[in-house]
């Protein structure tokens, strides 16, 4: 019996020995120390033996089955160590490796001239308004001194939404809003996005106009000049030079545009020696539409012409844009291109 057990413990030794993983060394446990286990039926059978054996035996079982059961404890806790060895090794974070960054979102170049534009007259002390982008034709048109049928209509390639209402063609109809519901002195500016049905490199169907006005009694074509040259400096730098132009809108009278002296040449009409192309050689670009309410507006609104007077003006915020960062297709500005974006 002895020599029969002591053949069993080593035959178990050797066959741990052979294990490779933890669900052989089950298996082995199973085989040998299970509830139908060889050691367990040798066990069963220390009943039979003689009483002076069976303290003995039972020693020697207790004994073989202890020895087992370490050596699978300690096999398994070596395997359990290695692994998490080789598991600390292969999975080691470098916490030396800098961050990977988010993207960062900025504000849009559009966006920043708008602001930078509102700021100067805001500090000028005009008020900021805002109107509807579906307007009717009496506010966006008629009020304006732009009747059915006059051919200035045709400047401004219209979005209809119904028979009397339109996408506001510019910010102008904001001025007589403001009119009607204000008594003079009144001084605002109106900035936000026109729509006209009209698309190429500097044509968008959708761009931004700030629109402005002063009247008070004694307003002269003088204010205007003083006003809009020192926005002009302001925006573009206290070297810039201003030109007045005479021109025509119905809603103003006289009416001006305004240039100022072209900001990649300087006025000189040419850049190392060949003929400036943002200006086309002329040293002046347009920047502004202005002039002096015209008294029909006036009349539309329930003010006295022989009272009151006052100047109007209109900006092209891409226009200004495109100028100040030197872009050359005003749809840049709106096809959300990172690479475009992320210069400014
Ligand atoms: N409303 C004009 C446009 O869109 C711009 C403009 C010109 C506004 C002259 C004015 C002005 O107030 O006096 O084209």
């Amino acid at each position: 019996m002895k020599a029969t057990l002591e053949a069993l413990g080593l035959e178990i030794e050797q066959t741990l020995g052979g294990c490779t993983s933890e669900e052989e060394l089950e298996q082995v446990r199973v085989t040998f120390l299970g509830r139908k286990g060889r050691l367990t039926e040798v066990m069963r059978g220390v009943g039979a033996l003689p009483p002076a054996e069976r303290p003995i035996i039972g020693e020697l079982v207790n004994a073989i089955k202890r020895r087992v059961d370490e050596r699978i404890e300690s096999l398994r806790t070596e395997w359990q160590s290695a692994a998490r060895a080789h598991a600390l090794a292969t999975e080691r974070i470098d916490v030396t490796l800098p961050g990977r960054r988010s993207l960062q979102g900025h504000q849009h170049p559009l966006t920043t001239t708008l602001e930078e534009v509102t700021a100067i007259f805001v500090g000028l002390g005009f008020a900021v308004h805002d109107g509807p982008h579906i307007e009717d034709e009496r506010h966006n048109f008629e009020a304006l001194n732009i009747p059915a049928d006059h051919p200035a209509r045709d400047m401004h390639d219209t979005f209809f939404v119904d028979r009397r209402h339109v996408l506001r063609t510019h910010t102008s109809p904001v001025q007589i809003r403001v009119m009607e519901q204000t008594e003079p002195p009144v001084a605002a500016i109106a900035p936000g996005a026109v729509y006209r049905h009209d698309d190429d490199v500097t044509h968008s169907p959708m761009f931004h106009q700030i629109e402005g006005f002063l009247v008070d009694r004694g307003v002269t074509f003088a204010d205007l000049k003083g006003v809009l040259g020192l926005f002009v400096q302001r925006m573009f730098g206290p070297e810039t030079r201003v030109r007045f132009r005479p021109s025509f809108f119905p809603f103003t009278e006289p009416s001006a545009e305004i240039d100022i002296s072209c900001v990649i040449c300087g006025g000189d009409r040419f850049v190392d020696g060949q003929p400036c192309r943002v200006c086309k050689s002329t040293g002046w670009l347009e920047i502004l539409g202005s002039g002096m309410i015209h008294p029909a507006v006036f009349a539309a609104v329930g003010y006295d012409p022989e009272k009151f007077s006052g100047f109007a003006f209109g900006v092209g915020i891409e226009r200004v844009a495109m100028l100040k960062y030197g872009i050359n297709d005003i749809r840049l500005f709106f096809q959300n291109d990172l690479r475009f974006l992320r210069q400014f």
